[in-house]
C-alpha cells in the first residue's frame, strides 16, 4: 500500500521550530513530508533545516521557475494525502478563511480540494481575538479540521491558550484524519441519509422549558462522517450550539413534535439514523404567559407522551432501508436496548451508558445492537464513533 504523503505548511511563528520534531515523527510514522516555507516562517528556521529533515526538497515561492516547471503549486498540493497546516498563525487562518491567494502556502491551500488539517499557535490575545475566532469558525464550517491550541506559558511570556500542541499529539491527529480510507470517501454516494441529533425543548410557558443534557454532538459527527462518504444528508436538529458539518442540509427545529414533523417532511430516505435524545414527555397544556408564583400554591405540570418518531418511522409504509435508533441507558444496558430493538421496530440499536459524562462529552463507548448479537466498541472520541458506524452501514447497504 501507497504510505501517506504530507505537505506541511509551516508558518510564520516561533513554534515554527516544533515543526521540526514533528517532520521526524512523520517520516518516523513511515510517511513522506513535502514542506511549504512561508516568508515569515523563513525568519525562524530555514528552508536547509525543513529539506534536511524531511529528505525533500522545500518550496518558499510562487514566482520560482525551476520550482514551477518541475513542481507546479496545484501539483503540491494534489500529491498530497494530508495539507498540515502549522503553525497555522492567525495571519494564515485569516487568509485562508477569507479565500485570499497572496504567497505559495495560501494559494496551494486555496488551490486544493485536500483535506487539511490545521495547527494554531499564537499570542493569546490574538487567537481570543472575535477576528480569529470567526475565522476558525468559519473554517471548520468550510471543512477544515482546526485543532485547539494548547493552555500554557506562552514564548512573548503570557499565559494561556495559543500554544502549539506538543508534536505528538499533533501526529495522533494526523493518523485519526488519515484513517478515513479512500474506499470508503464515496461509500454512500447516491443515498439519502436522515440524522436526528441534540435535545428536544418542550415549552412549560413562553420562558421556561423541559430539556436534557444532549449537546448533539455524537448526531452531528454521524452527518458529518456520512457526508464525507458521499452521502446526501439531512439532518434535523434540537436546540445546540455546533455548526452545520459541510455539505449537510439542516433543518432546526424545537420540540418534539417539531422533530417528527421535520422528520415526515425529509422521506424518503435509504438510511435513518435518529440520534436525538427526544424528550419522552411535554407538559399538556403550555401556558401563553409566564406562570406566576402564587403565595405557595405550586404549579401543577400535566405531562402529555411525545410521539415516538423511531417507533412512526418503523411503520411508515416509506420506511428508510436501514434505520438505525440509540439507546442512552444508565444501567443494564444491553438488556434495555435489546428490548429496544423488539419494541421499536428498528433494524439496530446503538447503545451507550449515559451514567459518566457521555452526555456533552468527547466520546463515547457504544455497543451495537441488531438481531444478530451484540458488538461492543471500546471508548472512542465521538467522531470516530461515527465514522465507524457509517462504515458499517456502508457494508449493510452495499
Ligand atoms: O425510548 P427511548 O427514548 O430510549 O429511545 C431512544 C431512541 O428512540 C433514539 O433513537 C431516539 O432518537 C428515538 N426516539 C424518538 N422519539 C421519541 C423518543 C425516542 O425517535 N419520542
Amino acid at each position: 500500500m501507497k504510505q501517506p504523503h504530507i505537505l506541511l505548511v509551516v508558518g510564520g511563528g516561533i513554534a515554527a521550530y516544533k515543526a521540526c520534531e514533528l517532520i521526524r515523527l512523520i517520516r518516523k510514522a513511515g510517511m513522506t513530508v513535502r514542506c511549504v516555507l512561508t516568508d515569515g516562517g523563513a525568519q525562524f528556521i530555514t528552508p536547509m533545516t525543513l529539506a534536511a529533515l524531511s529528505e525533500n526538497e522545500v518550496s518558499t515561492t510562487l514566482w520560482d521557475l525551476k520550482n514551477e516547471t518541475e513542481m507546479g503549486h496545484i501539483q503540491l498540493s494534489r500529491e498530497a494525502d494530508l495539507i498540515v497546516v502549522c503553525p497555522a498563525t492567525a495571519d494564515l487562518l485569516a487568509k485562508m478563511a477569507a479565500g485570499i491567494s497572496d504567497s505559495l502556502a495560501t494559494t496551494v491551500l486555496l488551490a486544493t480540494d485536500t483535506p487539511v488539517l490545521a495547527v494554531p499557535a499564537m499570542n493569546v490575545r490574538m487567537w481570543q481575538h472575535t477576528a480569529t475566532q470567526r475565522n476558525v469558525t468559519r473554517l471548520r464550517g468550510d471543512g477544515v479540521t482546526v485543532i485547539d491550541p494548547d493552555d500554557g506559558a506562552m514564548a512573548c511570556g503570557e499565559y494561556g491558550p495559543g500554544r502549539l500542541p506538543e508534536p505528538v499529539a499533533i501526529m495522533e491527529r494526523i493518523e485519526a484524519a488519515l484513517s478515513f480510507p479512500s474506499r470508503l470517501r464515496e461509500g454512500l454516494k447516491g443515498k439519502r441519509v436522515l440524522i436526528t441529533a441534540g435535545p428536544t425543548h418542550e415549552p412549560i410557558d413562553p420562558v421556561r422549558y423541559i430539556a436534557n443534557r444532549s449537546s448533539g454532538r455524537q448526531g452531528f459527527a454521524i452527518a458529518a462522517a456520512a457526508a464525507q462518504m458521499g452521502a446526501e444528508v439531512h439532518l434535523v436538529a434540537g436546540p445546540v450550539h455546533l455548526p452545520t458539518p459541510p455539505g449537510v442540509t439542516r433543518i432546526d427545529v424545537e420540540t418534539a413534535r417539531d422533530m417528527a414533523a421535520a422528520v415526515e417532511a425529509a422521506l424518503p430516505a435509504d438510511i435513518a439514523i435518529l440520534v436525538a435524545a427526544v424528550a419522552d414527555w411535554r407538559t399538556a397544556d403550555a401556558a401563553n404567559q409566564k406562570i406566576k408564583k402564587t403565595g405557595g400554591a405550586l404549579p401543577a405540570l400535566q405531562l402529555a407522551e411525545n410521539p415516538d418518531i423511531l417507533a412512526g418511522l418503523a411503520r411508515d409504509p416509506r420506511r428508510p432501508a436501514v434505520l438505525v435508533g440509540f439507546a442512552a441507558e444508565t444501567e443494564n444496558v444491553i438488556e434495555h436496548a435489546q428490548a429496544k430493538l423488539a419494541r421499536k421496530g428498528c433494524d439496530w440499536i446503538v447503545a451507550n451508558d449515559v451514567s459518566g459524562e457521555v452526555m456533552g462529552g468527547a466520546d463515547n463507548a457504544v455497543h451495537i445492537v441488531t438481531a444478530d448479537g451484540v458488538e461492543s466498541w471500546a471508548n472512542l472520541p465521538k467522531d470516530q464513533v461515527a465514522r465507524k458506524l457509517m462504515e458499517k452501514i456502508a457494508d449493510a447497504v452495499r
